[in-house]
């Protein structure tokens, strides 16, 4: 059942390639130059011309929220609120004639998003949500949706659940753009190939498990962890923190990158471990800053670059290479190294991590 592998986690991990491809079949197609999403069809309407998007979910699919948020102001430049489910409830949100819900989750079954799915329900919205499970309840409750068919996913640690959701999130921006002529076609044809190309972009993170495996036993017994990372990485950063935890309870932060100065480089000194998601984007050169503040108080780095990085490498402890590709999709690649190196790290301390002490899969209590 686990496929040869120990974990269900890491056999999970592994099925990203697969379950993003997946994910994309029947919908998108870079050759056509088509971007179908049936699942959305009758509601289309409503996002073109949304005013603002509003976005609930928890944990995990909480962070696949905080990236589609970038994603849609980017393409298709409609401004995005990212809201814990739990919180949006039990507030006195305002919910305008013409915002559009979309409830993100893997199990369909988190009561907290339910919940907030069903309070903008009352107050008029159009709620579409974006699930794995065919049939579940927030599938059910969605006034439309796209299933991202990532497969059952069986560790409590989300992985391949997280990464389809960015697929599918990343199709609806664009897709959305593509009406909203926020993009030209030719942008629009760019990240539709670009998009195809995740999959085995991803696979490529696989070679990198044997040199994360160095590292896992050389910062296992770390105390605390800090993740940072910019734009499209800062949530990856706190997903990155978040597998961690939530696996090898070890305590990690996940911070932007530029928040540092703002507090928690007081916590910085050579036991506390610092993974910096640094790849080549728009914010590449202030990271580098960053990693340099560390380096100076004696913090010890691991860092994610870009395929043949030079600078980075001279002044990090560990560096993990992974393959280039535009700033909006990079959070599926980057997030892979962290997924391994918190699978690692947790297997090593003799964590059960397929059913990490205190969790559920499915939340289904407030
Ligand atoms: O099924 P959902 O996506 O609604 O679940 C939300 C969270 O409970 C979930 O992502 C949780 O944070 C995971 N254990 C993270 O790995």
């Amino acid at each position: 059942e686990k496929g040869g592998f120990e974990h269900f986690m890491l056999k999970e991990i592994y099925e990203q390639e697969r379950s993003i491809f997946d994910c994309m079949r029947g919908r998108l197609n870079a050759e056509a130059g088509t971007l179908t999403l049936g699942g959305i069809h009758h509601y289309q309407e409503h996002l073109i011309n949304a005013n603002r998007i509003i976005i609930v979910a928890c944990g995990t699919s909480w962070h696949a929220g905080l990236v589609a948020e970038y994603m849609f102001e980017e393409f298709a430049r409609i401004p995005v609120e990212v809201e814990y489910a739990s919180e949006f409830r039990y507030r006195n949100p305002v919910i305008n004639k013409g915002d559009v819900v979309i409830a993100i989750s893997q199990s369909g079954e988190t009561a907290d998003t339910l919940a907030a799915m069903e309070l903008a329900k009352s107050q008029g919205a159009i709620v579409l949500g974006v699930c794995n499970v065919v049939g579940s309840s927030i599938a059910r409750l969605s006034h439309e949706g796209v299933y991202t068919h990532a497969g059952p996913e069986i560790g409590v640690a989300s992985t391949k659940a997280f990464t389809a959701q960015l697929t599918v999130l990343a199709m609806i921006a664009l897709k959305t753009a593509w009406h909203r002529k926020t993009l030209s076609e030719a942008r629009f044809l760019e990240y539709l190939c670009e998009l195809e190309r995740i999959p085995a972009k991803v696979a490529k993170c696989f070679e990198l498990n044997d040199k994360i495996t160095v590292i896992s036993e050389l910062f296992k017994d770390a105390r605390n962890f800090l993740y940072l990372g910019r734009g499209y990485n800062f949530p990856v950063a706190l997903e990155g923190a978040l597998k961690l935890k939530e696996i090898s309870y070890i305590h990690a932060e996940g911070y932007p990158a530029a928040e540092m100065k703002h507090g928690p480089i007081a916590l910085i000194d050579e036991e506390m471990p610092v993974v910096f998601i640094a790849t080549r984007d728009s914010s590449y050169d202030k990271v580098v800053s960053n990693i340099q503040e560390v380096k100076a108080r004696g913090g010890r780095v691991i860092v994610v670059v870009t395929k043949g990085d030079a600078l980075i490498p001279k002044m990090a402890d560990f560096v993990v290479e992974v393959p280039k590709t535009c700033d909006a999709f990079m959070p599926m690649v980057s997030v892979v190294p962290l997924q391994l190196l918190s699978y690692h790290i947790a297997v090593m301390r003799g964590c059960n991590v397929d059913q990490p002490r205190n969790l559920a899969k499915s939340v289904t209590v407030e």
